[in-house]
């Protein structure tokens, strides 16, 4: 009987137990799943801070909503509200003189050196939002949303509409100023005579590298009406003496003559067939002691690391061929072309270089 009782009493106690360890799981992951769900809320607020230019009106102190409503042409009732919520994230700081800039809200200055307006105003704005907003037919049928929602490819889609190839571009070169910081930190070039930077666009990352080292000199490959665009950065940079621009088209060939090639955000945008042709003809192009840099996101091999996962996904909405790889896949890509890779290095923000030579 008294057994019976202390049975009952233990079952009833890992019931209650296993209870409250459900309530608390329930606790912390319903506000976490809330967050998730919600995330397009604070995109879109931000978007539209952004697009009223909020924060370079606040640049000199506090302002009252029905200022800002008078500059920004808009509301003012609505508005005030809407700043108002943005002081929940952080955004902006509310006191009796009216909103001011926060921490947060000072990269969205035009001025400021980080700026990151172009960035929201590409991964905020319509470009994105629409592209993501189909991304259940990217699961579906393997095809980038980008053509679903916009109706073409990504560059065709530029073409007809120079506006938003041109708020892509510059979110992209504050991106590339970003990066280049990373890899002039982290990355040692000072043991290198030529590099060749195969789709280098319009140089800023080589031109930056010659900056740095006034040793080495460079060769800038691209197509014809990308690199053409690249002469009056070269010389914004003063390294017209010391690097070559050379058009061309790296699926045929690259050019000789580097003791580094270096290929930075190329290989995500193309399938293995793609990636494996532009790596045999960088080995065709490079002597036996040259190196090869890809300077790219990795996916780690373990199940845990996020690291990259959602960019992946960013690249399947808009590119037909975009993946990123992980360090063995690059090794396999690396060994068809006749390559071996030596070498990872990390450059913080999920950004890698990694390293291969002829094998
Ligand atoms: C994602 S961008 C990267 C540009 C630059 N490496 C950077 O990181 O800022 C890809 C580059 O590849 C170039 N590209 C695309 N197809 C090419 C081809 N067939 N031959 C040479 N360059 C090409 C594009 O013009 C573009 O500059």
């Amino acid at each position: 009987m008294r057994d019976g009782w202390q049975e009952t009493f233990q079952l009833s106690l890992s019931m209650i137990r296993r209870r409250i360890i459900m309530e608390e799981n329930q606790q912390s992951k319903t506000p976490q799943l809330g967050e998730y769900v919600y995330a397009y809320r604070i995109s879109a607020m931000i978007h539209v801070a952004t697009e009223l230019n909020i924060a370079d009106l606040l640049q000199d102190g506090p302002k009252d909503s029905h200022y800002l409503a008078v500059k920004t042409a808009t509301h003012e009732p609505s508005l005030y509200r809407f700043l108002r919520a943005l002081t929940a994230i952080d955004l902006f700081q509310e006191s009796e003189n009216g909103f001011e800039l926060t921490d947060l809200s000072r990269f969205l200055l035009s001025d400021h050196p980080d700026s990151l307006q172009a960035v929201i105003h590409f991964a905020c704005g319509e470009l994105s939002w629409l592209t993501w907003g189909e991304l259940l037919h990217v699961v579906k049928t393997g095809q980038p949303s980008f053509e679903k929602a916009f109706g073409m490819p990504k560059f065709d889609y530029f073409k007809t509409h120079p506006q938003a190839g041109k708020t892509f571009n510059t979110a992209m070169d504050t991106l590339t100023v970003y990066c280049i910081k990373d890899i002039l930190a982290h990355y040692d070039f000072s043991e290198t005579e030529c590099i060749v930077d195969i789709g280098g666009g319009v140089g800023r990352l080589l031109f930056s590298i010659l900056e740095k080292y006034p040793e080495t000199h460079g060769i800038l490959h691209d197509l014809p009406h990308v690199v053409r665009e690249a002469y009056p950065l070269r010389d914004q940079f003063g390294v017209e003496d010391r690097c070559q621009i050379i058009e061309g088209q790296f699926f045929e060939s690259v050019p000789q003559g580097g003791d580094m090639y270096l290929l930075k955000w190329i290989l995500h945008s193309w399938r293995d067939e793609h990636a494996l042709q532009i790596l045999q003809n960088c080995a065709q192009a490079m002597n036996d002691t040259a190196k090869i840099v890809i300077f790219e996101g990795l996916i780690h091999d373990d199940f845990k690391s996020p690291d990259g996962k959602m960019f992946d996904v960013h690249l399947m909405a808009f590119y037909p061929e975009g993946k990123l790889r992980t360090q063995a896949e690059f090794s396999q890509l690396f060994q068809e072309a006749g390559l071996r890779l030596t070498r990872t290095v990390p450059l913080g923000n999920n950004l890698y270089a990694i390293e291969g030579t002829r094998s």
